[in-house]
């Protein structure tokens, strides 16, 4: 049977680093992945070019059970840690916005990075591999595989979460935690577009496409980044953030003039441009047709000088604090990431290794930590991975 210091499940983002780290401490490591490539998910990251950390990363753009969890291997292994790795590799990146880094050219740099750290260190990646089992034998792991048994003294789930089955994600990782006796929190698409049942969709499909600049609110969490329509309800970055707070049956708050103080703008316009229609000065902040809806919906007409104070309060809500109620989200079969995961109440928050398992460890996006859009999930990937290589 074959024996290695670490095997690890999963060569994504988690797993790669973790890999890297391990090896260059001398241990022998396999890296085991039921996929045809390494790192499917950074390959199509960021549009194809991964934002692959956020340099204003801090603790407060991590969703958990514990949001104190993520505090230490965020710290121990930081943004500019990888920016450092990146630079060494010679790839070109630049800030997009919001201190999200991506790179100028392919995903796939990234990807050929993880590998040769891992490679150069020793590190054996084994793909088109299928997890039959893991069981604990003698206070060490047998990992039975399609070609065969396994013997680790430690293993690292880092299979990832539940977000694009058709990429390869399986779960995997809670049924181990499980088998364990690890609980797992519920678990939720995140960062994924909401839906509307179809009489609003009815609505809002003529406006499918149009982007605004817009605050989105859900309670007291709110994010200012694009805002979009589509054929099946909304999407763009605000809501994809929005989605992780938000919950079936919650309503989300839209503010459409996020520069704009609305009273001084319509007493302006009312003092120089009354004959203009409302539709028309509109269409100057916004799309027309959007325009046309808001007012529309909020059920004024004619001229801004015809206005009345019921009428311009109607408007200003519609267009400040326009709220609608999403029926559900399109779920993990478009989720970037998925919101809980192996409970991190069971987990060293150092090392990553279980509190009741010595030499099992869970990494990345299968652990109750989810990132803001923009590059955070791929730094709790880094860090947790960091962690536990420096660990096992
Ligand atoms: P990841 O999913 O990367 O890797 C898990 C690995 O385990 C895979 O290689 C999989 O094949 C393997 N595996 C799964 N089940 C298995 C099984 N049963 N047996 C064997 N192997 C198995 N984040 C970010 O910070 N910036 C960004 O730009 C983006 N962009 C983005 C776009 C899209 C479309 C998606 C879907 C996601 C993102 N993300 C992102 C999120 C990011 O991709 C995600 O957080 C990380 O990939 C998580 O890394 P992990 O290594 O934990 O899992």
């Amino acid at each position: 049977m074959r024996q290695v210091d670490v095997a690890i499940i999963g060569a994504g983002a988690a797993g790669m680093m973790c890999a890297a780290v391990a090896g260059r401490r001398g241990r022998s490591v396999i890296v085991l992945d039921h996929a045809d490539a390494p790192g499917k998910k950074i390959r199509i990251s960021g549009g194809g070019r991964c934002n692959f950390t956020n340099i204003h990363t801090e603790p407060g753009a991590f969703l958990s059970a514990n949001p104190r969890f993520a505090i230490s291997a965020l710290k121990r292994y930081r943004p500019h840690d990888f920016v450092a790795l990146i630079e060494k590799h010679g790839i070109a990146y630049h800030e997009k916005t919001l201190g999200q880094l991506f790179c100028d050219g392919s995903a796939q740099q990234v990807i050929d990075m993880l590998v040769s750290e891992m490679t150069a260190v020793g590190a054996t990646l084994e793909l088109g591999q299928t997890i039959k089992s893991l069981e604990r034998v003698d206070g060490r792991f047998r990992i039975t595989t399609s070609s065969g048994p396994i013997l680790a003294s430690a293993v690292v789930v880092a299979s990832g979460g539940k977000s694009i089955p058709k990429m390869g994600a399986t779960g995997l990782a809670y049924r181990l935690a499980e088998q364990f006796g690890l609980s797992v929190t519920e678990t939720r698409p995140a960062l994924v577009p909401l839906t509307f049942e179809p009489g609003l969709l009815e609505k809002t499909k003529p406006l499918s496409g149009i982007g605004i600049d817009a605050i989105v609110a859900q309670g007291k969490t709110r994010f200012r980044e694009g805002f979009l329509f589509t054929h099946r309800g909304l999407s763009g970055p605000s809501i994809l953030q929005i989605s992780s707070y938000w919950r079936e049956g919650q309503a989300i708050e839209v503010n459409f003039l996020p520069d704009i103080v609305f009273d001084e703008w319509i007493a302006r316009l009312r003092a120089n441009s009354g004959s203009d229609s409302v539709i028309s000065a509109l269409s100057a902040l916004l799309p027309r047709r959007f325009a046309e809806f808001i007012v529309t919906g909020s059920g004024v007409s004619g001229r801004v000088a015809d206005l009345t104070k019921a009428h311009i309060e109607a408007l200003k809500g519609h267009v400040t604090r326009w709220t609608t109620k999403p029926v559900g989200s399109e779920g993990f079969r478009t989720a970037e990431v998925t919101l809980g995961g192996v409970s991190t109440s069971d987990l060293n928050s150092s090392t990553m290794e279980a509190k009741s398992v010595p030499g099992l460890y869970f990494i990345g996006e299968a652990v109750d930590v989810t990132g803001w859009l923009g590059g955070y999930n791929f730094q709790w990937a880094w860090s947790s991975g960091w962690c536990a290589g420096q660990a096992v």
